[in-house]
């Protein structure tokens, strides 16, 4: 059973500069909420709530503003800083404390998961105990991403960083579920020629030992993410007609915790103070209405 979440929130957002040039690329709009949001509301619906998040040097008291404790949503954030990017698996380096000698899941701070039966899948894969687990999406450029090949039954028979050429469409997908070895791993990787550590090199130490599953959100889910500017309006663009069009939120995190029963509606009410006078504060108050 997976209880704690990792977000890997840092990295200097070079691709999306002047905007992050002052401020850090997660806290940027995807159409009416800060990024942070959406990969926060991910590990919140898969029931985690102990919750690290790793930032930049310099960049915590941004953060805190607007995420500061977890108290408010009935979970619980803490924060590290890192100095500079060294590769996605030294979130467990940093992490090691948080993680003690537990399981830990950990998403990237700009990725972006919608779909029907999501929450379902998040409460399966927190289910595991040993090995590891990713979730594969198609996409169409796959020289982007870390790519999975698959054999019939479904099992990972190989995967490559960004690959130049490949016969499998199956991105890895920026969202991991990990044993307790995986800060020994981490320890022990190599940089790679880029100097950072790898996280298919983490992902083959499991896979070697036969210990690497797949989940699959299916052609019905969604999987954006948000490395340049065109990504960031694409996925707005996505989240602006789907709330639009239902008059739901996608990533209300509120919502989500009073729905997990870890708020109440003392709580709604005191979110609604936080926020003023917006759109999202309207929202906030029509859930209380339903209640
Ligand atoms: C990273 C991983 C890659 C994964 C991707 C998902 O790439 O290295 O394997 O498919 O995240 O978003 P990056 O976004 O750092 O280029």
């Amino acid at each position: 059973m997976i209880k704690k979440g990792i977000i890997l929130a840092g990295g200097n957002g070079t691709r999306m500069s002047p905007l992050t040039k002052a401020v850090n690329k997660q806290l940027l709009p995807i159409y009416d909420k800060p990024l942070i949001y959406y990969p926060l509301s991910v590990l919140m619906l898969s029931g985690i709530k102990d919750i690290l998040i790793i930032v930049n040097k310099g960049q915590l008291n941004q953060f805190k503003k607007i995420l500061p404790n977890g108290n408010n949503l009935g979970i619980k954030i803490t924060y590290a800083e890192q100095s500079h990017p060294r590769g996605l698996p030294d979130a467990f380096v940093i992490g090691k404390k948080f993680i003690g000698n537990n399981n830990v899941a950990l998403i990237l701070g700009d990725n972006f998961f919608y779909g029907q039966s999501l929450t379902k899948k998040l409460k399966n894969c927190v289910m595991l105990n040993r090995g590891a687990k990713v979730i594969l999406h198609p996409v169409n450029n796959t020289s982007s991403y870390g790519i999975a090949t698959i054999n019939k039954k479904n099992k990972i028979i190989k995967i490559v960083e960004k690959p130049k050429k490949t016969s499998s469409n199956l991105a890895v997908t920026g969202l991991y579920f990990f044993d307790k070895n995986v800060v020994k791993y981490s320890e022990s990787l190599k940089p790679s020629r880029r100097k950072e550590i790898e996280i298919v090199d983490l992902l083959n130490k499991y896979k070697r030992r036969n210990k690497l599953s797949a989940e699959f959100l299916g052609r019905g889910g969604a999987w954006l993410d948000t490395g340049s500017i065109k990504d960031f309006y694409d996925t707005s663009a996505f989240v602006s007609a789907l709330e639009k069009r239902q008059g739901l939120k996608i990533a209300c995190l509120e919502e989500i915790a009073i729905k997990n029963k870890w708020i109440n509606k003392k709580n709604i009410v005191e979110a609604i103070k936080f926020y003023g006078k917006c759109d999202y504060s309207l929202y906030l108050l029509k859930l209380l209405k339903q209640k």
